[in-house]
């Protein structure tokens, strides 16, 4: 019996997939006409040039005129202002410590401090610790226990020791490493970075 020809509707799979993925191509959204008029943008009027102002900061016993724009940590405004380049500059957001400094007293991560809410706050950097050509306990310690490898860490580990032995954390070993868990070192010099510690803070004592 001859072969019936193939009705004119029927399907082949080559067409059934050209005609699913026009209908998928159909079913997809067009996409959005661009706006007629681009987003405005920023105005460069005055009004949006960054405002500056004057403060002054008390760093080191000395009062410095600072001029920064309201977002300026106090981290920079000390390396980049002042030149206090002792203050290091790590992670830049308050993970590593290597940006501590004293603010009445008080040990900070520098990098997560505006420079204009520090006015009228005496701060400390590692450059203000020693007496003269005498350094301080602290930094003598560092030194005599090689308590560092690249540095980068030890002003921050410094400052945020000195905190620690004036708050009086600094009775064992598990104490100081607790107390110092702010600050990290990379070159993992932990231990002797404690013993430079206990050792500064039984000196200090005496
Ligand atoms: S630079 Fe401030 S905590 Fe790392
Ligand atoms: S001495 Fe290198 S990070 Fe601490």
């Amino acid at each position: 019996m001859p072969e019936s020809p193939r009705p004119a509707t029927t399907h082949t799979r080559r067409t059934v997939l050209k005609s699913t993925a026009v209908a998928a191509a159909g079913a997809t959204p067009a996409p959005a006409p661009a706006p007629a008029v681009a987003a405005a943008a920023a105005p460069t009027t005055a009004g949006d040039v960054a405002e500056v102002m004057e403060i002054t900061l008390s760093v080191n016993g000395r009062k410095h005129a600072v001029t920064v724009e309201p977002r300026v940590t106090l981290l920079d405004a000390l390396r980049e202002r002042l030149a206090l380049t002792g203050t290091k500059k790590g992670c830049d957001r308050g993970e590593c410590g290597a940006c501590t400094v004293l603010v009445d007293g008080e040990r900070i991560k520098s990098c997560l401090t505006l420079a204009v809410m520090r006015q009228g706050s005496a701060i400390t950097t590692v450059e203000g610790l020693a007496d003269g050509d005498r350094l301080h306990p602290v930094q003598e310690a560092f030194i005599r226990r090689d308590a560092f490898q690249c540095g980068g860490c030890t002003s921050g580990q410094i400052m945020s020791a000195v905190a620690c032995i004036r708050e009086g954390h600094t009775g064992s070993d598990e104490e100081i490493r607790q107390w110092m868990s702010g600050n990290i070192c990379r070159c993992a010099c932990y231990q002797n970075i404690v013993a430079a510690v206990a050792d500064a803070a039984r000196e200090v004592r005496r």
